[in-house]
């Protein structure tokens, strides 16, 4: 009989993929099935993140949780950012977990599973060239990895810590997943890195020169591929070739995540970012010039070590400026091996919380006007959800979630929809 397994993903779309990874090497060398159900699992993964303080501290009470829970044999397996961040330290704390596998040691799942107190969490083990087997959680939607680790440092971020120094994977291996994933059925395919537009500054067996624009143009060439988006993109490598395949680039979907993290110049000098506020403001007015109708969404941090208020009215005055359609937006949450952890004058929690609702209830009131805008427009639809009360529910080109009345057979189409009504985070319509 076949084994089951119980994954919990948490963070950001790489771990997504990871996940999808570890599912995939594991069923090339044992027959696991998919549960939601702890108590029945066979082996219970927690595919963890560790970019903020608060889901660290969960993962404790969580894995405890599997453990009461759990079959008396099941293994309890952490992985991830956490696993490369505390590494063994987690196995003292939880002595019940039988090993850690590091965000870049993905490929080891089928090794640890059979090593208990196993720790792979090597940030330099090269996992570019590594041909991962197949097994996609969205038929219509496949996400490939175009780089691991990120060389960027800012200095409020652990992942160059959990990931490891930045590698392209190498463009015949990512054409060759784009092939297979539209053969099984993809229609969108979702370039991800920690840095995309950084794509071929190193590869660790790839020799010609090739850069992100490149890549995007080789996708789309390849048949079959009918939407392409990627995440993230960094606004200091915004350039001219960039933005223009960008906006001639029918395939590529018309949404744009632009990271800004503060408004304030001093503060971006301090995160290491790279660029200022005019730069981020004069790639953001080039990219609504070029194209109308794009959807930028952004990340934002309040509360880094020493924000003034006059620094996070710099925060609003761009928000104002560019008009993001989304914001995550964050409180700066000091991590071990960063920086800014070190800065002086960090700020009260209190004073970030104020700056967090001031900038969150600014944003919705943006995005109530924004919404009434959408009634009467007509957006292409990939549809890939059925919802309750007999509605179908996809992502239109600029990345909005969409419902119509329908069934099944819509189900991986692309169709026009006319908005008839527009909430904050999702619009409904009817199809032309
Ligand atoms: N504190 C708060 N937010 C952070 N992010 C990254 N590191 C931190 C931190 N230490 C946010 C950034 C990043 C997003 C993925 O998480 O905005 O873009
Ligand atoms: Fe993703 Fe960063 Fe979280 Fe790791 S720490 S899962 S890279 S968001």
């Amino acid at each position: 009989m076949g084994k089951k397994l119980y994954i919990e993903t948490l963070g950001c779309a790489m771990n997504v993929r990871d996940s999808e990874h570890i599912i995939a090497e594991l069923n090339t060398r044992e027959n696991y099935e998919l549960t939601e159900n702890i108590s029945e699992a066979d082996l219970i993964l927690i595919n963890t993140c560790s970019v903020r303080e608060k889901p660290v501290h969960k993962l404790f009470s969580e894995i405890g949780h599997f453990n009461r829970v759990k079959k008396p044999d099941a293994k309890i397996g952490v992985c991830g950012c956490t696993a490369s961040h505390l590494g063994e330290e987690i196995i003292k704390r939880a002595p019940y977990v039988s090993f850690v596998l590091g965000a870049r040691n993905v490929s080891k799942i089928t090794e640890v599973i059979h090593k208990p107190g196993a720790v792979e969490v090597d940030i330099d083990y090269d996992e570019s060239t590594y041909a991962f087997s197949d097994y996609r959680s969205s038929l219509y939607k496949a996400y490939i990895n175009i780089s691991i680790g990120c060389d960027k440092q800012c200095t409020f971020c652990i992942v160059p810590a959990t990931r490891g120094e930045e590698i392209s994977i190498p463009p015949d291996l990512i054409l060759k997943e784009v092939k297979k994933a539209v053969e099984g059925g993809a229609k969108e395919i979702f370039l991800l890195g920690q840095n995309v537009n950084n794509y071929g500054r190193r590869f660790s067996s790839y020799d010609k020169r090739i850069d992100f624009t490149d890549l995007l143009k080789m996708v789309s060439e390849v048949e079959g591929v009918e939407r392409i988006r990627f995440t993230s993109p960094h606004p200091l490598h915004m350039d001219e070739e960039f933005l223009k395949e960008f906006a001639e680039n029918p395939k590529i979907c018309k949404s744009m995540h632009m990271p800004l993290q503060s408004g304030s110049s001093r503060i971006l000098k301090m995160m290491k970012r790279g660029y200022t506020k005019e730069w981020f403001l004069d790639r953001a007015y080039k990219l609504r010039e070029m194209v109308p109708q794009v959807r930028i969404s952004t990340d934002i941090i309040v509360g880094f070590p020493s924000e003034t208020e006059e620094d996070f009215e710099e925060t609003l005055d761009v928000v104002e400026k560019v008009g993001f359609e989304q914001i995550f937006s964050f409180k700066y949450s000091p991590r071990p091996m960063t920086p800014a952890s070190e800065f002086e004058d960090q700020i009260p929690q209190q004073i970030a919380s104020e700056r967090l609702s001031r900038l969150q209830q600014m944003h919705n009131d943006m995005l109530d006007e924004l919404s009434k805008n959408e009634i009467g427009k007509i957006h292409e639809v990939l549809f890939e959800e059925l919802k309750p009360g007999g509605y179908v529910a996809g992502r239109s080109d600029n990345n909005q979630i969409v419902k119509v009345k329908g069934s099944e057979e819509l189900l991986g189409k692309i169709l026009k929809v006319k908005i008839t009504d527009a909430k904050r985070l999702s619009l409904e319509g009817e199809l032309l």
